[in-house]
């Protein structure tokens, strides 16, 4: 088939949007493109298919392309990773704002390395390191890392080790698996597809945070900052969390849906 055979065909099968979506990952080829070569025949028509028939199936636009994009930075993703959300921007765009560039940086539980690769495109002279437990988003954490060039150190161990990494850090930044347990299997039905190992928080979502409270904060240095994304009804549990173990300045701050997103804190001096 010629790929305006393909597009027809696979808007046939999906929104006219995820068509065009396969199009662009796949054959790296847009509207434009397609006016040009709509008439050629690509190599690849298999993959472009097997594509098709994943995202029928209910796979994730994400996981059928093998592709997704983060702030303006294309990443590779797959079954065992998360597949990035915008609403992860809110703290990252946090943490920009208070780096300088000569900081070090630990962001926990990477996955697909999303923060940690921004942080170190954004701020080459930054100390960035990234912890990431679960083989398959390790593997893409790696790929991603290198693909971008990106000056990331990988530590593939639990955050749940702190003795993984030596040191002090001036910003620690996650986004872990805060969902409550027993709500997973109530969530639409692409989320199935993900890792349960990235969503799930323990009994009432907080473990992670419990964690990063007693066992990483020893670890920032005084006046440094932590970032930390949360569920939208986690902001008083966190908060209260990190205030216990000496965070001053707390701030909360909103997603664009004006849902609490990301709880933000300094060390006391
Ligand atoms: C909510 S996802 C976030 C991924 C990425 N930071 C992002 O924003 O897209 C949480 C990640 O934590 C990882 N993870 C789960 N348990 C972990 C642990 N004990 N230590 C380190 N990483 C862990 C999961 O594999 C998953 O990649």
């Amino acid at each position: 088939m010629t790929y305006s055979e393909l597009y027809t065909y696979a808007k046939s099968r999906l929104t006219d949007y995820e068509a065009m979506c396969m199009m662009e990952d796949i054959f790296d080829l847009d509207r434009v493109g397609l006016a040009i070569h709509g008439n050629d025949i690509p190599q690849n028509e298999k993959s472009f298919l097997t594509a098709v028939e994943k995202r029928v199936n209910g796979i994730p636009l994400q996981y059928a392309t093998g592709k997704a994009y983060f702030m303006g930075r294309e990443y590779f993703v797959g079954e065992g990773v998360l597949i990035p959300r915008d609403d992860t921007e809110v703290a990252v765009n946090e943490c920009m704002k208070c780096m300088t560039g000569h900081e070090r940086v630990i962001d926990l539980c990477s996955g697909s390395g999303i923060i940690a690769v921004t942080l170190a495109k954004e701020f080459p002279t930054a100390e960035i390191y990234a912890v990431e437990l679960e083989n398959r988003a390790f593997a893409y954490l790696e790929k991603n890392v290198k693909y971008h060039g990106a000056d990331v150190k990988l530590v593939h161990d639990s955050i749940f080790n702190e003795k993984c990494v030596e040191g002090e850090f001036d910003v620690i930044i996650s986004n872990p698996p805060y969902i409550c347990r027993n709500v997973i299997p109530t969530l639409q039905r692409e989320v199935q597809y993900e890792p349960e190992t990235a969503l799930d928080g323990g009994k009432d979502g907080l473990d992670f945070y419990r964690c990063i409270a007693h066992k990483w904060l020893k670890k920032l240095k005084q006046g440094g900052k932590i970032i930390l994304e949360i569920g939208e009804e986690q902001a008083e549990s966190v908060s209260e969390l990190l205030k216990m173990q000496g965070i001053i300045q707390i701030s909360v701050v909103k997603d664009i849906q004006n849902l609490d997103r990301v709880v933000f804190g300094t060390m006391k001096k």
